[in-house]
């Protein structure tokens, strides 16, 4: 299927609760109390053993206690992919059990051998290329090009943090007192490993940003993937097992119905030290509280609701080209996709027809087929919540200049979407649509849109476009954000710090996130 955007002005999750491991239940996936097999016809790749339908602890594949199963459905086509297991409080224990044991040994390893461990699994990750890219497109619903980035992206991680485990020097601080030597060393955290929460919009990426690390840092680890894309996980955790990652090490346990569970024990249980999540505020909120009762260490990528300016002395059609790339990517579905728009009055018309010329012969469709520039959305609560931004900006005036409405038929798609003249007490002014919706505003004064843009809890990325040097500095500076794109609208990479202020985290992934997996310790030696 491959359907084509209304043409101009014609008519037109919480990715967030979507994701979180404690209150969400998703509309697409629907736990089913049968055993099925993934159906290797629907995913028709060059190793059938990628597609694993269990779960993974301690080494072994294995179904829930229960016998449940999660369904798994693809958000093109609707067809079941296949079931992985509905698991809960038990299999949790047996994950964190198995976590500890094998800390034992793990933690011990030279960072050399972590090395190269995690470089044979960049290896495997690679040569896997084209079945990885493709289980991600086929559960997240994304083009298979960005599936294929994605996969490139995800283990980029994995490359980084292997180059990043033989880096973890310590320090010798001087002394005040001539018979002290004080000698600074780095130690995995705790005494036993990290529990990594991650959302459904990269399957894949948002693993292996925290598994690498952890790994890296000499940790175990507990991943609850997302139920709507548990097979990128497990088919990561297959490879890691082929690249020798050791029983134990990583341990996958996928839920749906008993998310509540799973994520208390992940956050509460006092063996767990860490715990690492990518998804909503509100849920990122729940769970801090939660790994407070044990004072774990915690690293949160939450929602965000960037901000991206367009100042008149820009370069038009490269701001265009920016948006596209930071608003559409992966059809809206990021943390970091631009959120508002604003456009200073004078390029205001200019910019809001050539960005409206190019959406409007963006095609969507099935990601598997070559001429889909935009898949679908995950399911149908994330189109809910697209339209309802869009009604809701509409009825207080802003105008509809392409798309604006669901395509009709199967697989959950929105035509993408530009809006014009939205007004400020519109809510895709306070909250991350997390869909294909640009929401252009118009801006008179620097000042203005500087107040306007910070004008918001969360902070995780920002972008503007301006050639003045004076005005880069100081919008660079004044953006309440973790992240800035400077004239571009793509800033993630591996090997940048990435995270926001405010609400919208705590701590760094990529760059030097491996410090997140890892406490210092103080020797001082004596009677010297
Ligand atoms: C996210 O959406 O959570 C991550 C996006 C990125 O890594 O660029």
């Amino acid at each position: 299927m491959l359907l084509r955007c209304p043409p101009l002005a014609t008519s037109l999750s919480l990715r967030a609760l979507a994701s979180s491991p404690v209150a969400h239940r998703s509309s697409r996936s629907p736990s089913i109390l049968l055993y099925r097999m993934a159906s290797t016809s629907v995913w028709g790749l060059k190793d059938a053993g990628l597609i694993k339908t269990q779960g993974y602890i301690d080494g072994k594949w294995v179904d829930a206690r229960s016998g449940e199963t999660v369904l798994v459905t693809n958000p093109a086509t609707e067809e079941e992919l296949g079931t992985v297991p509905e698991m809960g409080l038990e299999e949790t224990q047996a994950a964190i059990a198995a976590a500890d044991r094998a800390f034992k040994s793990w933690g011990k390893t030279t960072a050399k051998y972590r090395h190269d461990i995690l470089k044979h699994l960049y290896a495997l990750m690679q040569e896997h290329h084209d079945d990885l890219g493709k289980i991600i497109t086929l559960e997240n619903g994304k083009t298979l090009a960005e599936g294929k980035g994605e996969n490139t992206y995800s283990a980029s991680f994995v490359e980084w943090y292997a180059e990043e485990a033989v880096r973890t020097y310590g320090e010798h601080i001087p002394s005040p007192f001539p018979n002290i030597r004080n000698l600074v060393i780095k130690q995995p955290v705790g005494y036993c490993g990290s529990s990594i929460l991650t959302p459904w919009n990269f399957p894949s990426a948002m693993i292996t940003r925290k598994l690498g690390a952890a790994l890296a840092a000499g940790c175990t680890t507990i991943i609850k993937p997302s139920p709507e894309t548990p097979f990128s996980a497990l088919a990561i955790a297959e490879l890691a097992r082929r690249a020798g990652v050791p029983d134990g090490v990583i341990n996958v346990v996928t839920t749906q119905r008993n998310v509540d569970a799973v994520g208390r024990e992940l956050c509460q249980n006092k063996i767990v030290k860490k715990m690492s999540f990518t998804g909503s505020t509100p849920v990122a909120k729940l769970l801090y509280g939660l790994a407070s009762s044990t004072l774990k260490k915690v690293s949160i990528e939450a929602g965000g609701n960037a901000p991206f300016i367009v100042f008149d002395d820009a370069d038009v059609e490269k701001a265009v080209e920016g948006v596209i790339a930071c608003k559409f990517r992966s059809s809206g579905q990021t943390c970091v996709c631009a959120n508002r728009i604003y456009v200073q009055s004078s390029v205001y018309a200019d910019f809001a027809s050539k960005l409206s010329e190019k959406v409007a012969a963006f095609r969507v469709g099935n990601g598997l087929d070559e001429a889909t520039t935009h898949g679908p959305l995950i399911h149908e609560k994330a189109i809910d919540k697209v339209k309802r931004h869009i009604d809701d900006a509409v009825s207080r005036g802003a105008q509809v200049l392409v798309g604006g409405q669901r395509v009709p038929g199967v697989g959950s798609f929105f035509s993408p979407t530009v809006l014009s003249d939205v007004p400020l007490d519109a809510a895709i002014n306070t909250e991350e649509t997390f869909g294909p919706v640009a929401a252009l505003i118009k801006f008179k004064t620097e000042e203005e849109v500087i107040t306007l843009a910070n004008d918001t809890d969360v902070g995780l990325a920002g972008y503007f476009f301006s050639r003045d040097v004076g005005r880069v500095w100081r919008v660079a500076e004044a953006l309440e954000v973790g992240m800035v794109g400077a004239n571009t609208g793509l800033i993630s990479h591996a090997t940048i710090p990435f995270g926001g202020v405010k609400e919208s985290g705590l701590g760094r992934e990529g760059g030097h996130g491996i410090e997140e997996y890892l406490n210092q310790k103080l020797i001082a030696f004596g009677s010297i």
